[in-house]
């Protein structure tokens, strides 16, 4: 099985793509190693204590947890409107409290150190939040980002609106220096942009299948109370107006290691802005031909979205028949 250090800011979609590991670790395909947790969608604490309940949802209290690097330099807020003010879609309350202390947590920069450390060219890379974490692993000892065996990053806009500003897509705006840092780590950091991702939209009536199919478990009601608030809340927003169901954005990730048939790439040199005033946050493809020697990024284009959601719909679904 695949060895997975998950970087993420939970966060509806984050919850997604955290549950739909859960069943592929149990089915045999991926070990969890660790999650690090990153100030994104809401705060550090709170990005912390979602992701140890989403943990102990499917019982994975045993996976190590590190919180947020600190880092006061964000000049846009959270996503707290689109996420809900617990950044659980206001659903935190419904599941446990976990015993782990944000106090005694490891910091996510030494717990991405220690683990890439431990393991050279073993331990795939996701990261699904703003890139303050990874990029401050890589700042306190350059190249540990090369020792992962791949980076993989739900990040950017290119060929759509971003939804952040119009150009900038969310966890490459609220922190563009970190992105700078990290793609420049690598000649082959993965992207999902949002040119995949925002056709993946989960509807309520795929949810509503699995609530149905497990009527008194817990896990399979919350699964579907969470499409229900983002869908919900997707229809309230400007950038995914007019788009019926929750755009699932970092479960993209898994698809590309799990699933990789569904998803085309091009290969390119990714940058990003971080000066102007209207474009901060902008991720760009240099797609001029000619004679190039650095490339950075493989760039997810394509994806087969209606095949890919059936197959998380059933890993899902699976995750709740254990
Ligand atoms: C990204 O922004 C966050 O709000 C989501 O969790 C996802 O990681 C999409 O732009
Ligand atoms: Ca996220």
């Amino acid at each position: 099985p695949r060895k997975i250090l998950v970087d993420t800011d939970p966060g509806g979609d984050d919850t997604f793509a955290l549950l739909w590991l859960q069943s592929l670790v149990k089915q045999g395909f991926a070990e969890w190693v660790g999650v690090t947790t990153v100030a994104g969608n809401v705060s550090p604490e709170l990005t912390f204590a979602n992701a140890c309940k989403v943990l102990a949802l499917g019982g994975f209290e045993s996976v190590k947890v590190g919180k947020s690097v600190v880092w006061e330099g964000g000049k846009i807020g959270d996503a707290a409107e689109v996420h809900g003010i617990d950044g659980l879609c206001n659903l935190s309350h419904l599941l446990p409290n976990s015993p782990r202390q944000f106090a005694a947590a490891p910091d996510a920069d030494d717990m991405i150190i220690e683990t890439l450390e431990a393991a050279p060219g073993e331990v795939t890379v996701i990261g699904l939040g703003p890139l303050t974490n990874l990029a401050a692993a890589e700042q306190k000892r350059p190249g540990i980002l090369r020792l992962a065996k791949e980076l993989v990053l739900m990040a950017g806009a290119f060929d759509v609106p971003g939804n952040v500003t119009s150009l900038a897509e969310f966890n490459v705006a609220f922190n563009p220096e970190a992105a700078v840092t990290v793609l420049e780590s690598r000649e082959d950091v993965v992207i999902l942009p949002l040119d995949v991702t925002r056709k993946l939209i989960l509807t309520v009536e795929m949810t509503e299948a699995i609530a149905q199919a497990y009527p008194t478990l817990e896990l399979a009601q919350f699964i579907h109370q969470l499409s229900q608030f983002m869908s919900n809340s997707c229809l309230q927003h400007r950038e995914t107006a007019g788009i019926n169901g929750f755009l699932v954005h970092d479960a993209v990730t898994l698809a590309y290691l799990f699933y990789p048939e569904t998803l085309l790439f091009r290969r390119g040199l990714v940058t990003v802005e971080t000066a102007g005033n209207y474009t901060r946050g902008q991720t760009i493809l240099d797609r001029r031909h000619g004679t190039k020697s650095l490339t950075n990024a493989f760039v997810a284009v394509e994806v087969e979205a209606i095949n890919l959601l059936g197959i998380l719909v059933d890993d899902l679904k699976r995750l709740c028949s254990q």
